[in-house]
């Protein structure tokens, strides 16, 4: 297994950039800090996190249902919601290097003057170099329309669930749903991050898997309850191992004010333990503050008490992106395996993804590119393509590289197709990725064993 070094980091990067799952966002004009792109395998990765959450979200449940907010929303949203008064971080500026850091990074932060090179910024503050803290909101601001003044003032917003609660009633009123029911959404976010870094892990521009689940306020604790273990287990469902996972209550002191519980779900990243996911207990705080704010009533009826009630509501809020490099970091492997026939050993690196989460997940070769080969190979292609399974064909190179090219991918299975198939017995082999193990199989039971073998996938 990879040691978590922290060059491992590193060579994950690397690994993304030359395979093609994250580019520095505008490489070409020499990047730009913090914005990355998703090349062609991370198109599909995060595609593949999002469509499991979803699937495990909304198309699973009959209590929950999609939304699809727009980005920019009215002021008054930002306002009512307090994140235009309180979504700030507090900023220090160190007087000889002019860097400026969150006060609560200070530990993590490294002073950016030639001569202290590598120090900590906390020993700057330490020799009174650093500015008092003040508050820096996180909002990215625009104008929308032609004039620029500050009755054009909008926000990008920096948090989907906002467009959940301000949608609440035409969520109740067009679905019937009733509490405990949920409204689940999937879209980018922007916060104008102070410190972002760790790759994807903090970035300004991000997307977020946000649910908010309205209960009757009695029942707040047990759902709570319900939902850390239900995102938590989805994590371990989904290939992540269990020793690189926890559940960290917050302290009283970390609560936000109207919050009465909250748990992360953190992840044991090469750089230390990191937030994943945040459930919380928000309590009926988002809808009063909107009711207040728009002057309309957002509380619900209940037919069957012939009561009138605000619900109250259990967050549990992921990130896309996080979550994305979570399921490479965990992925990744360095294995020394040895060559049979020859003895040699060499270094494979690998990511064993669960089928579900791999970019690709059967790739076809023909040994080579002719006696009918192709031709055999296609037809698999297109049955496997049919009942929408990933499919890659690939007839380039040695067949021993091509296997190797899609284990540093993470594809689970490839299927050679040989001269035993066009002119023997008509079977073809199916490689696993983790087991590196072969057998030979006909191919009419290609689409068969494929999707049993993904159903009975497990973490080795
Ligand atoms: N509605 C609650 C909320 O937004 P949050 O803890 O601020 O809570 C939820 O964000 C999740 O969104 C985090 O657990 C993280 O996965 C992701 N996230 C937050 N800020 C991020 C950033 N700057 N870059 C990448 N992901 C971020």
């Amino acid at each position: 297994m990879a040691k978590a070094t922290p060059d491992l980091m590193e060579r994950i990067v690397s690994l993304c950039k030359r395979r093609g799952f994250v580019f520095q966002s505008s490489e070409i004009y020499g990047g730009i800090n913090s914005c990355y792109d998703y090349g062609p395998l991370g198109a599909e990765l995060k595609r593949n996190v999002k469509n499991a959450w979803w699937e495990a979200m909304v198309v699973r449940r009959d209590d929950i249902v999609g939304l699809d907010s727009a980005i920019i929303q009215h002021p008054e949203v930002w306002r009512s919601s307090g994140h235009v008064a309180g979504f700030s971080d507090l900023l220090v500026d160190c007087k000889r290097c002019k860097g400026r850091f969150r006060e609560d990074h200070l530990d993590a932060m490294a002073c950016l003057d030639r001569e202290f090179c590598g120090r900590p910024a906390k020993v700057c503050r330490e020799e009174g170099l650093m500015t008092e803290p003040r508050a820096f909101n996180l909002m990215f601001e625009t104008h929308a329309g032609p004039v620029k003044d500050s009755a054009s003032v909008v926000y990008l917003r920096p948090e989907t669930a906002q467009g959940i609660f301000t949608n609440f009633l035409n969520v109740v009123n067009s679905s019937r749903m009733a509490p405990p029911f949920g409204v689940a959404q999937i879209g980018k976010s922007f916060r104008n991050e102070i410190t972002p870094g760790n790759f994807v892990f903090r970035t300004r521009e991000f997307e977020q898997m946000e649910m908010e689940f309205f209960v009757p306020p009695d029942q707040s604790d047990r759902w709570y309850e319900y939902w850390v273990e239900e995102r938590y287990d989805w994590y371990l469902r989904n290939g992540v191992r269990p020793d690189r996972l926890r559940k960290r209550v917050h302290a009283d002191d970390e609560l936000a004010h109207y919050s009465s519980g909250c748990t992360d779900v953190e992840y044991e990243y090469p750089f230390g333990w990191g937030e994943l996911e945040g459930i919380a207990k928000r309590g009926s705080y988002d809808l009063e503050a909107h009711a207040k704010g728009c002057g309309k009533d957002l509380s619900f009826f209940d037919e069957a008490s012939k009561t009138r009630y605000v619900p109250h509501v259990v967050e549990p809020a992921a990130g896309c992106d996080r979550a994305a490099m979570t399921f490479l970091v965990d992925a990744y492997d360095e294995e020394t395996v040895t060559d049979e026939k020859t003895g040699k050993s060499e270094i494979r690196t690998v990511l064993h993804f669960h089928p579900r989460i791999a970019p690709i997940t059967v790739a076809v070769f023909p040994l080579v590119k002719k006696a009918g080969m192709p031709e055999a190979a296609h037809k698999i292609v297109d049955e496997l393509r049919d009942a929408g399974i990933r499919t890659f064909y690939d007839e380039k190179g040695a067949i021993g590289r091509r296997y190797r090219r899609q284990d540093e991918v993470g594809t689970p299975y490839c299927i050679t197709v040989d001269g035993e198939t066009v002119e023997g017995d008509g079977s073809v082999t199916v490689r696993d990725r983790d087991s590196m193990g072969q057998e030979r199989i006909a191919p009419s039971d290609v689409l068969a064993v494929i999707r049993q073998k993904i159903k009975a996938w497990r973490r080795a």
